[in-house]
């Protein structure tokens, strides 16, 4: 793990949506391992609790609730400094199958959950000395994925909106996001079969699921006075996936699996 310095500088306060679970607990575990102090915005209790995370229940999805929730994390822990927005849901369904309330709970959750959190972090950060406004978007967000188009749709708005805050909120406010492509969490584990993974796998370049530890060090990297120069934009953690179309497997490992060191050994053998 790369452990990027913290040395001279005061502990933060990092705000984390969703961090009861998944991506939004390992984020939440990095941040507190590294000494600062972390508020767990959540409906559902953690599934484990951390040292230095504090579980303030609160659903993301209720926009006037946002400010307060704010309000008692800053009275308890301090001015916040980071914002990871990670709360998130996902209903596979076709577009056929897709109804009202199913759409517009996605889009409540995932876009004005995000989008309020956002919003009331950064009133208070423009009061103080700035911040760091971060989202768990998706490659969802990024191309298309059948049986998601409520979900896409809302990945792809955060991506949007991380670019208008940044252009909004600059200098004083930092803003960026982390695309992860498949992440093996309890969300992942409920909506596919093992054999759903696997093939899943085979597919990806580097040949597997990220972890949300991977994706916690992403964050960490964003928040960090090392992404000082970094505003309005995402960082793809995929495998891969994203480097090449839905065709671009043929005649490579993706299609016939290969050992790396078979391509050494024949080139020794060549010359
Ligand atoms: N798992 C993946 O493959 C994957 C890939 C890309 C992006 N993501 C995104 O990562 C984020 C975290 O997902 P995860 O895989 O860790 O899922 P998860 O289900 O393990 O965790 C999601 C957390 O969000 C909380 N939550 C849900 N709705 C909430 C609400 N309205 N208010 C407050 N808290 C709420 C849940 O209680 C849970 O603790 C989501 O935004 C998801 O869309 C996940």
């Amino acid at each position: 793990m790369v452990d990027i310095a913290l040395e001279g500088r005061p502990a933060r306060h990092v705000v984390i949506s969703g961090a009861s679970s998944g991506i939004g607990q390992a984020t939440a575990e990095r941040f507190a391992r590294s000494g600062d102090r972390v508020t767990n915005i959540d409906s559902m209790r953690p599934l484990q609790p951390f040292p230095g995370v504090y579980w303030l229940p609160g659903d993301v999805s209720d926009w006037p609730a946002m400010g307060p929730l704010l309000d008692d994390a800053g009275s308890i822990h301090g001015p916040i400094d980071v914002v990871v927005a990670n709360a998130g849901i996902s209903i596979r369904h076709s577009v056929l199958d897709c109804t009202e309330p199913d759409f517009r709970r996605v889009l409540d959750v995932n876009v004005l959950g995000v989008f309020a959190l956002w919003r009331e972090a950064a009133i208070r950060m423009l009061g103080g000395s700035g911040g760091v406004l971060l989202a768990t978007a998706s490659t969802n967000g990024v191309v298309g994925y059948p049986y998601y188009a409520d979900y896409n749709a809302s990945k792809a708005a955060v991506l949007s909106f991380c670019k208008t805050f940044a252009l909004e909120l600059a200098p004083v406010i930092r803003t960026g996001a982390v695309s992860p492509g498949y992440v093996m969490t309890p969300m992942q584990e409920a909506e596919y079969t093992e054999a759903m993974i696997d093939d899943l796998n085979r597919r990806i370049p580097l040949g597997r699921h990220t972890t949300p530890a991977e994706v916690a060090e992403a964050f960490y990297y964003l928040a960090s006075p090392g992404a000082s120069y970094l505003t309005g934009q995402a960082l793809i953690l995929d495998g891969g996936e994203l480097a090449g179309g839905t065709a671009s497997g043929h005649g490579t490992s993706l299609v016939t699996p290969v050992q790396p060191h078979a391509f050494v050994s024949r080139r020794d053998h060549d010359l």
